[in-house]
């Protein structure tokens, strides 16, 4: 969406509170011995609470209030019982809601307790590229010029990206145009990031795979190589200057 007045704006930032909120306290809320179903009625009851709806549900039928994937699944994990967290374990969760009409998007990796897989370096990665990312954007700016960034900033880490899953335009709905901010150089891609627009950007830093593939529940991704994929995303206010993050309650450099 672009922001035209005051009260986009307003409600732009209340909802993108909410959905960084949330994120934030699942995520400190997340222990060992707990049930991603757990984790996901506790962020649906916040979001409830707030009075905003889940996006994920909202929009395609999601079976859960938040999308909570973990280790080898790289997003869009269903809550389950039978997923119980683990010391160690690389958690992802995506938090986007609806309050009002308008939306945002909010996601993020971690580690559940003492690093035993030794992945903190790829979390760790995936936060400085977003960071990078984002302060590298205003209006104007070519969408394939940040994907080149970002591969860039992935490789010279000795990692790759998924090619097919990308950020995108959010505001009046989840997904919105620009359909696709790829993480990649798709010199295709002629779109230019545009001043006042809501865009959200997400990484998705890889170890090995580069392409995500969806299995038989039809929603959960994982990597065509295997491996890990860390993923940190953040709605933003694109502007002349450095862009306003709107997420930016759920602080994930601090
Ligand atoms: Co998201
Ligand atoms: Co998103």
């Amino acid at each position: 969406m672009s922001i035209t007045n005051d009260i986009d704006l307003r409600c732009m930032q209340q909802i993108s509170q909410i959905v960084g909120e949330t994120l934030k306290q699942m995520r400190e809320y997340a222990k060992p011995g707990m049930s991603t179903k757990e984790l996901d009625e506790f962020g649906g009851a916040l979001l409830t609470q707030y009075g905003a709806k889940s996006a994920p549900k909202l929009t395609y039928g999601f079976p859960g209030w938040t999308c909570i994937s973990v280790n080898h699944e790289i997003a869009h994990g269903i809550p389950s019982e039978r997923t119980v967290l683990k010391e160690g374990d690389l958690v992802n969760i995506d938090v986007s809601a609806e309050l009002n009409g308008y939306w945002s998007d909010n996601g993020g990796s971690f580690i559940l307790g003492t690093d035993t897989q030794n992945l903190l370096p790829l979390v760790n990665a995936s936060k400085d590229i977003l960071r990078t990312a984002i302060q590298n954007i205003r209006g104007g700016i070519r969408i394939a010029d940040i994907g080149k960034l970002i591969d860039k900033e992935a490789k010279r880490r000795g990692y790759k990206v998924i090619l097919n899953l990308t950020g995108h335009g959010v505001g009046h709905s989840l997904h919105e145009e620009p359909e696709e901010i790829p993480n990649w150089y798709d010199k295709s891609n002629t779109g230019r990031f545009r001043k006042n627009s809501v865009v959200a950007i997400e990484t998705f830093i890889s170890t090995q795979s580069t392409f995500a593939d969806t299995l038989p529940d039809g929603w959960t991704l994982v990597g065509d190589c295997g491996g890990f994929v860390a993923q940190h995303e953040h709605t933003i206010l694109v502007t002349n200057s450095v862009p306003v993050i709107l997420t930016a309650c759920n602080n994930i450099w601090e």
